[in-house]
């Protein structure tokens, strides 16, 4: 019997973490679960059957690495991240622009994945791994909207996608920079006008987005899906 793959999800407690993670367990994955709220996580894994639930701050540098050494330590093997943890602002413009939360954003959206890749890095080689870090339409094309810090640091992840790829292909690891449309989720209430129902009911839903994931990681070991861009049909 082949061993059932790990991965580990951030941001796991609500929207796209949480249906990636719903989505991996019901294909056969194990799932470690992080964010803040620790209530959140456990209910994302009483919805998947189980789940190893790791509370904490991914921009906690020590946490993020003895979070990593806890997957291994409990499942043995690390197959996956999805990094999905992310942060933005109601001051995201220059003319009002929130500098100590500048810091957090850049340090949430952008820091913390690659902390969390060199925690998992190790683990990740040993298995020709994959890492699915949830960035943005706005990492993918300039979005006005979007503000300043999120903007720079979603763009910046696709950098970041680039060199794991260009750098790790010998050891069989795999990156993909997956930039998500609008999706009603939680998140929206950080918009400086947040929308409404009737706005919502015509966006992504999170499950499609688990769904895309559950595409990458289960995509074949020699198959690299560089970058993904999904939108609702009604995004202009
Ligand atoms: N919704 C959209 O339209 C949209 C579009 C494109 C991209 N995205 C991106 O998609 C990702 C997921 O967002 P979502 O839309 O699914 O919204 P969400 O439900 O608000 O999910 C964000 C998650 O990140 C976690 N998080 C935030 N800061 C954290 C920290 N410092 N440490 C640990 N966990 C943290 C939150 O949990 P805790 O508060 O419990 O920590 C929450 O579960 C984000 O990276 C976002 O930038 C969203």
């Amino acid at each position: 019997m082949t061993e059932r793959k790990v991965v580990w999800v951030t941001g796991a407690g609500s929207g796209m973490g949480r249906a990636a993670a719903v989505s991996a367990a019901r294909a056969g994955w194990r799932i470690a679960l992080t964010g803040r709220r620790e209530q959140a996580l456990i209910e994302t894994a009483g919805s998947a059957g189980g789940g190893l639930v790791l509370p904490g701050d991914v921009t906690d540098a020590a946490f993020v690495a003895s979070a990593a050494g806890s997957v291994v330590a409990e499942f043995g093997r690390l197959d996956a991240l999805v990094l999905a943890a992310g942060s933005n602002t109601k001051r995201r413009f220059w003319p009002d622009l929130d500098l100590e939360a500048f810091d957090a954003i850049v340090d949430t959206n952008l820091t913390a994945v690659a902390h969390a890749v060199h925690a998992a890095l190790p683990a990740l080689r040993e298995t020709h791994g994959t890492v699915v870090v949830i960035s943005s339409y706005s990492g993918w094309s300039f979005s006005p909207g979007a503000g300043v810090a999120y903007s720079a640091s979603k763009t910046a992840l696709g950098a970041l996608c680039r060199t794991l790829n260009a750098q790790e292909a010998g050891s069989g690891v795999r990156a993909t920079h997956l930039c998500p449309g609008d999706v009603a989720t939680d998140f929206l209430e950080q918009r400086p006008v947040v929308p409404d129902a009737d706005a919502r009911s015509r966006m992504l839903t999170p499950e499609d987005i688990g769904r895309a994931v559950q595409f990458v990681l289960d995509s074949p070991r020699h198959v690299r899906v560089d970058e993904l861009v999904i939108s609702p049909v009604s995004q202009a």
